[in-house]
């Protein structure tokens, strides 16, 4: 899924403090100046002990800043003039001992104090802490973490696993790719704050003996870009995953289910809790009538074997029938005559909402267009009728149905 110009016209400084994480965040410079921002580095002198301004300048293409002295600022006030511009100021890695000075409030050196002279209410702080395990589980680590936080910081991570001191636990910091991931949604609009959104995805697998089944081309791929820009919007996700290869979206929860039965059973007892439901898997109609215990054998059949089916239940439908249900979106892969058929589908299973698209066209595409369908309306996405990758409109859609759910 491309993340290009994901960042456009966004304008981050990057800040380092000491620690080994600093190779990393040559790697994350790349990944931020790929998605489009433009990146100003500063860093501690600590952080010049592992990696030297003249990587991250050549990565960034702009002079890094190391000292609050620094004559190039004409006024000389680089702490003020950095962050003015900024959308965001990222501390990656952030030290214990950087995170304790910011708690403090300390300004003796570039760093901490541009970060206690930016703009607060339109230059959000974000940290993402890297240190030893034992220092990040530290009572005085933690006190000051709570502590960021409540003075309005936000934290990334941080992970945990290998560590560079030989140890294994938690405060690694963030893989660049997740903080770009985190950075992007956290710019994001937050319209589905407070929303719980549950979402199934991919196909069904539906055994016909222990090595082989009927399932479908569906990639899984629409329904995890929805989780994923439901996440962005601020949603709490919940995401029924059929069997597919993709991994999970970040801060989403995910349930991975085989048969169409398994998503069925999966999905009802949860749907209550939760305002909407977006049914984008491509769930099997039918599944074998009996289930052979072994693998059904060529050897000594003179007749190829024929299948019995039988229908399985209808998730979205029994979820829309529900005594008080969540806002349901469908989904309809046709064909042929989508509109026609997205419509019958709307009214079939009692929903608001239908999302439309080509089947054939779409199974395992990054691009894909789409037409909301609702009783009266019927609406393209993109609006031109062209193509778009599937985050780009997973973010419209979401986007969409928060400005549903105010007039619901
Ligand atoms: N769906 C579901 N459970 C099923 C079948 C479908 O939840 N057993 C959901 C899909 O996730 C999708 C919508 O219903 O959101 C439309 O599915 P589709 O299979 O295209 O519709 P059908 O009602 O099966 O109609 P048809 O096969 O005739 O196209």
């Amino acid at each position: 899924m491309s993340e290009r110009a994901d960042l456009l016209g966004r304008h981050i400084v990057l800040g380092l403090s000491g620690g080994i994480a600093c190779y990393k965040s040559a790697e994350l410079v790349r990944l931020l100046t790929k998605a489009g921002a433009t990146v100003q580095v500063v860093m501690t002198e600590a952080a010049e002990a592992f990696i030297t301004p003249v990587t991250l300048q050549a990565l960034s293409g702009r002079a890094v800043y190391t000292s609050q002295w620094d004559a190039r600022e004409g006024n000389n006030m680089a702490h003020i003039n950095l962050s003015r511009e900024a959308d965001a100021v990222l501390i990656a890695p952030a030290s214990a001992d950087f995170i304790a000075r910011l708690v403090q409030g300390r300004a003796d050196e570039l760093l901490s104090l541009l970060c206690l002279a930016r703009p607060r209410e339109r230059c959000p702080l974000v940290v993402a802490p890297a240190m030893n395990r034992e220092m990040w589980s530290h009572p005085a680590t933690q006190r000051n973490v709570a502590q960021l936080q409540a003075d309005g910081a936000h934290v990334f991570g941080p992970g945990d696993g290998e560590q560079a001191c030989g140890e294994t636990g938690d405060g690694r910091m963030l893989e660049p790719a997740d903080l770009l991931a985190d950075l992007i949604g956290f710019l994001r609009p937050k319209t589905l704050a407070g929303k719980r959104l549950l979402i199934t995805a991919g196909p069904t697998f539906e055994p016909i003996d222990p090595v082989r089944g009927i399932t479908n081309h569906s990639s899984g791929k629409m329904g995890f870009a929805i989780a994923r820009a439901a996440v962005e919007a601020g949603a709490q996700v919940t995401l029924v995953a059929g069997p597919v290869h993709l991994p999970t979206p970040r801060g989403v929860q995910r349930l991975d289910v085989m048969t169409a039965q398994q998503m069925f059973d999966t999905v009802l007892p949860q749907a209550a809790q939760h305002d909407v439901f977006i049914a984008t898997a491509a769930v099997a109609d039918w599944r074998p009538a009996t289930l052979a215990e072994h693998k059904i054998k060529k050897e000594g059949k003179k007749q190829a074997p024929t299948f019995e089916l039988t229908e399985n239940p209808d998730i979205l439908a029994a979820v829309a029938s529900l005594a008080r249900p969540p806002y349901c979106v469908g989904f309809a892969a046709e064909s042929e005559r989508l509109l026609e058929h997205a419509r019958a589908k709307l009214q079939r299973k009692r929903i608001p909402l239908i999302v439309g698209n080509l089947g054939p066209a779409t199974f395992g595409r990054d691009d894909n267009s789409l037409l909301l369908v609702d009783a009266d309306t019927a609406r393209p996405l993109p609006a031109d009728g062209s193509q778009a990758d599937k985050l780009t409109l997973a973010r419209a859609l979401m986007d969409e149905l928060a400005a549903r759910l105010l007039r619901a």
